[in-house]
């Protein structure tokens, strides 16, 4: 199971006040990423270096579905949006429709209730400013659910909160140093090939990239 009741309890009403804004801010969110590639006004190559063209991606935690419109922009051939608010859900596909992507190109997916299992595997899977969120559990469920769906060539973009060394979950519930988090991750099997930090005046300097394939199973 890749979400739980603390998850639910704590999104539920942050979804329910709007938590990413309305329809139309979402929409236009949408709009500028699809077709500029900058989600949120930070230029794209600031945050996840990788070249969606022709790929089948997975954004966990999409949100209203920004990076994932970023992908569609640039050519992905398929993403699917990992989310856990039906109204979000609702709101993010009716959004990329608008945008006039082709329905087969995206599959917003339902983390509660669709199979998670029976997903493809994928050549990218990314995820921002959600494990900092996850209890560590469910974030380890994530990582090895990665191994498990990602091609044999595919790689993972993953933004991790770091801060003084440390790495935090749960909402800072949970710290660790830097090298814990990275040894959990390769327990899960995810061998680190590139780690990031991201700087820019935009941005508080607290996320790092971690770019990575899957080990030898
Ligand atoms: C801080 S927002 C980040 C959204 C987007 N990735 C971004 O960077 O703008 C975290 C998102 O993760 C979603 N989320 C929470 N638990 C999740 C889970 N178990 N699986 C997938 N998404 C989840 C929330 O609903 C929320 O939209």
């Amino acid at each position: 199971m890749l979400t739980d009741d603390t998850t639910e309890a704590y999104w539920g009403p942050l979804h329910r006040d709007g938590y990413h804004g309305d329809y139309e801010s979402i929409h236009t969110r949408n709009q500028r990423a699809y077709r500029t590639g900058a989600a949120h006004g930070v230029e794209p190559e600031t945050l996840f270096r990788f070249d969606p063209k022709d790929k089948l991606v997975c954004d966990i935690g999409a949100g209203g579905g920004w990076d994932a419109a970023a992908c569609l922009g640039a050519g992905a051939a398929m993403v699917y949006c990992l989310e856990v608010n039906d109204h979000l859900i609702e709101m993010g596909r009716t959004s990329l429709c608008k945008l006039g992507v082709c329905p087969v190109r995206f599959r917003w997916i339902d983390v509660r209730v669709d199979d998670m299992e029976a997903l493809p595997r994928f050549h990218i899977i990314y995820s921002r400013a959600v494990f900092m969120h996850l209890p560590l559990p469910l974030v380890e469920s994530y990582w090895s659910w990665t191994t498990r769906h990602l091609k044999p060539d595919g790689e993972t973009h993953f933004q991790l909160f770091q801060v003084d060394g440390h790495t935090e979950f749960h909402n800072a519930a949970v710290r660790m140093p830097d090298a814990e988090a990275e040894r959990r991750m390769a327990d899960c099997g995810l061998v680190i090939t590139e780690r990031r930090e991201i700087r820019h005046p935009h941005m508080e300097p607290v996320w790092t990239i971690y770019e990575c394939k899957k080990g030898a199973t």
